[in-house]
């Protein structure tokens, strides 16, 4: 069993999640629960690989390794029952990288990108930062589930419209989709004409009971408009490597992005990516299904122990990721009061709702991906600083 429960003090190691995060609350008193990265170390396999690559001591330009499509293949297979042809498949360092070449090459200014709302920022601020005008249609919640309202999306698409972001699984609401609710997005893309980028990042995080599927897995014309964007990264917490790949299925929209990334000048792996690529997929699922089995601890944990200090918090159902998507608008006056609460007087750092959207003010999204113990702490200050109140 991999060691998940040592807390690792990440301060001093310009770590975005926890040194970032305390130069803007300007002290560094606070637990860190915002930006998605885990607080485990990655799996000893890729530790090793990236040690040879030190060890080698020459830190040159690389190569994609021989093992990337080999890695992806498999792991798309045996992890999701999808088979992919390796031709399909292309190198980026970045899925925020990938979102905004496909946004700048494919789009031209004053086109409008569908992105449902609450969203993972950087695609929508890289969407808006090209002069694309985004459709952010919310979410709505039926039978206590977060869907996607596409006869009100029917309304709000025109001839202008050129391109849909899907996140699947969902970050902040977490939703796995359902097969029924990607099929109707990919013939609501075929319907309207629209290039369709999933963003499957966190397709290895599944609640016990749900499970993922691939849009490469809707068979049909939406193939031939389709780039799905994922990476290792957030699977084996290995965010840092820069490493990540496009799945593209047809030969034309596949080489119009290879130019587009030609032309961005996104063509080169580097050492430690391709130190991930070698082995996370081959010899890592063991990882993943531990990890997947801490984060549901901790949301048990969470739910038993939120609502004793907050009687009336809303915790919405959880399907994938690890992260916790959580209602305190009953709690709190307003988001202000709520940050206020969390990062000055119990030191406590979440990212609120407006983060994602407009519309969720008042919501609050908690990384899960720390040792239960960090977890712990988090309540006793939650607890001592609701009875300072
Ligand atoms: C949905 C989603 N996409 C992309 C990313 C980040 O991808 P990258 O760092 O490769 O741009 C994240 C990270 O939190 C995410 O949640």
């Amino acid at each position: 069993m991999f060691d998940f429960s040592t807390v690792i003090d990440r301060h001093g190691t310009d770590s975005y999640k926890w040194d970032a995060a305390d130069r803007e609350v300007g002290n560094t008193a606070c637990i860190q629960m915002g930006c998605a990265d885990m607080d485990f170390k990655c799996p000893p396999e890729i530790l090793d690989t990236l040690r040879q690559v030190l060890d080698h001591g020459v830190l040159g330009y690389a190569t994609l390794t021989s093992e990337y499509q080999k890695g992806i293949v498999s792991w798309y297979q045996e992890r999701h029952q999808v088979t992919l042809n390796p031709d399909w498949i292309v190198y980026v360092p970045r899925i925020v990288v990938a979102c905004s070449v496909m946004v700048n090459f494919f789009t031209a200014p004053g086109d409008k990108v569908i992105l449902n709302a609450p969203f993972y920022p950087p695609l929508n601020d890289v969407t808006l930062s090209s002069h694309r005008e985004i459709i952010e249609p919310p979410l709505v919640e039926r039978d206590g589930r977060y869907v996607m309202d596409l006869e009100a999306l029917e309304k709000l698409v025109d001839a202008k419209t050129k391109m849909m972001i899907l996140v699947s699984p969902q970050n902040p609401t977490t939703r796995i989709w359902t097969r029924e609710e990607l099929k109707a997005v990919a013939d609501f893309c075929v319907k309207h004409d629209l290039l369709l980028f999933v963003d499957e990042i966190h397709a290895d995080f599944a609640r016990a009971g749900h499970k993922f599927i691939s849009m490469a897995d809707i068979k049909g014309p939406i193939q031939d408009r389709l780039v799905i964007v994922n990476a290792p990264a957030k699977t084996f917490n290995v965010m840092g490597c820069a490493m990540s790949y496009l799945i593209i299925p047809n030969d034309d929209l596949r080489a119009r992005m290879l130019k587009a990334l030609d032309a961005a000048g996104e063509t080169d792996a580097n050492v430690f990516g391709n130190a991930v690529m070698k082995v996370a997929y081959q010899k890592c699922a063991y990882y993943i299904d531990e990890v997947n089995k801490v984060i549901d601890a901790n949301e048990d944990y969470l739910r038993t122990e939120l609502p004793k200090i907050f009687p009336e918090v809303v915790i919405k159902p959880r399907e994938g990721t690890y992260l916790l998507w959580v209602d305190f608008r009953n709690v709190f006056k307003d988001e202000a009061e709520m940050m206020d609460f969390f990062v000055n007087k119990a030191k406590v750092c979440i990212h609120p709702g407006t983060h994602f959207g407009s519309h969720f003010a008042g919501f609050a999204r908690i990384n899960m991906g720390c040792p239960m113990a960090t977890l712990q702490e988090v309540i006793k200050r939650l607890t001592a600083a609701r009875a300072q109140a």
